[in-house]
């Protein structure tokens, strides 16, 4: 049955509604771009407009986010000439295999995804139906391009777990092997950054308070202002990784320095070790300018010419459709569909 042998290669995408936090930048941005890098396997990443559009964006908005996106992807270090960088939109495989997988995905899984509950809270009968069918769509974001490693953060496991389960089924009742059965990839000292006010939060743009977060775009003094003013607690940092335990907003400080600074997080406890907060946030202060201000200047240079950047885009959806435009042709032809 081996139709297709599933060679390695990299998908991930990040939504273009509101900024990018800090968060973003360690859980997705700065990873993507070292994958990319190691050179290892071809690298595909992709501004999901059609996800955004899942709870309502002003539409001036949405342009400005994904233009604004697009450069925060190469001021991270993500090189269009090494990987594709594209907008969702533009590559109709997408919604095409995203439709077939909604018929394939079943309602009791969509209704176990856990961003799905947050996301929609009590007023489950009010949000659109493409949020509950979002997790179908992302399977068809990896899949249409026969992804094989996903490099998140700790968030969206399950739903590429439920990518997995929609591959498998898809092969299972259509007697084939088409779609590989890809894996989530979440590594690194930072695949969850937690918000500076509550470190049982996950950092999120969605945070009312701006002050839980830090933006790609915030100033030098405001990261240094909000690195100060983050919650800890009264105790020095710990001589071993164990006296963290049970101190979520220290964890987060650390791991946080661990991820900018590419050492691990027991290092950093070893280097600190006995020392006062008022010693260690100055440090991680300077150290998240040093690393987050060369982007951001970036970001805003690659903004004053959103015609280049649409140009960017435009090769790379271009770039994009080839791959996929085959694999949904295919897809089609498994499931009994006519026609070119
Ligand atoms: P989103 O902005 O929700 O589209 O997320 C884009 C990418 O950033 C995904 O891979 C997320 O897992 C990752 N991400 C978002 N917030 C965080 C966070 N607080 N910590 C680590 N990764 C994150
Ligand atoms: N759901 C992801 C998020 O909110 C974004 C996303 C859409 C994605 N499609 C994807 C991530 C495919 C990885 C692969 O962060």
């Amino acid at each position: 049955m081996a139709e297709v042998v599933h060679t390695p290669r990299v998908f991930s995408g990040i939504q273009p509604s509101g900024g990018l936090t800090l968060g973003n930048y360690l859980g997705a941005l700065k990873r993507f771009g070292e994958t990319q890098d190691q050179g290892e396997m071809p690298t595909i990443y992709c501004i999901v407009d059609m996800h955004a559009i899942t709870v309502w964006q002003d539409p001036e908005k949405l342009r400005h986010a994904t233009r604004a996106l697009t450069a925060g992807f190469i001021a991270s270090g993500i090189d269009p000439t090494k990987s594709i960088l594209f907008n969702q939109s533009a590559v109709p495989g997408h919604a095409q295999l995203g439709w077939i997988f909604n018929c394939v995905a079943r309602l009791g899984w969509m209704q176990r995804m856990t961003q799905f509950k947050d996301k929609a809270g009590k007023n489950s009968e009010n949000v659109s139906l493409g949020l509950f069918a979002y997790p179908a769509l992302m399977a068809a974001d990896i899949l249409v391009y026969h992804a094989t490693h996903v490099p998140v953060g700790e968030d969206q496991k399950q739903h590429v777990e439920l990518t997995r389960d929609i591959a498998i089924k898809f092969n299972n009742d259509y007697g084939t092997d088409f779609f590989p059965v890809p894996e989530p990839v979440i590594e690194g000292a930072a695949t969850r950054v937690m918000s500076l006010r509550d470190g049982t939060k996950k950092m999120s743009k969605s945070d009312p308070s701006d002050m839980s977060r830090i933006n790609l775009t915030d100033d030098a003094d405001t990261i240094a202002k909000k690195i100060r003013k983050a919650k800890t607690d009264p105790e020095p940092l710990p001589e071993t990784l164990d006296g963290l335990e049970g101190r979520p907003e220290a964890r987060n400080l650390v791991n946080i320095y661990a991820a900018l600074s590419g050492k691990a997080a027991a290092e950093v406890v070893a280097e600190y070790a006995g020392q006062q907060f008022g010693t260690f946030k100055p440090a991680l202060a300077d150290l998240a300018v040093e690393r987050l201000s060369p982007i951001s200047s970036e970001m805003s240079r690659l903004m004053q010419d959103p015609a280049e950047i649409d140009r960017i885009l435009a090769h790379g959806a271009e770039q994009a459709n080839a791959i996929a435009a085959p694999i949904v042709r295919r897809a089609r032809d498994i499931v009994g569909m006519v026609g070119a």
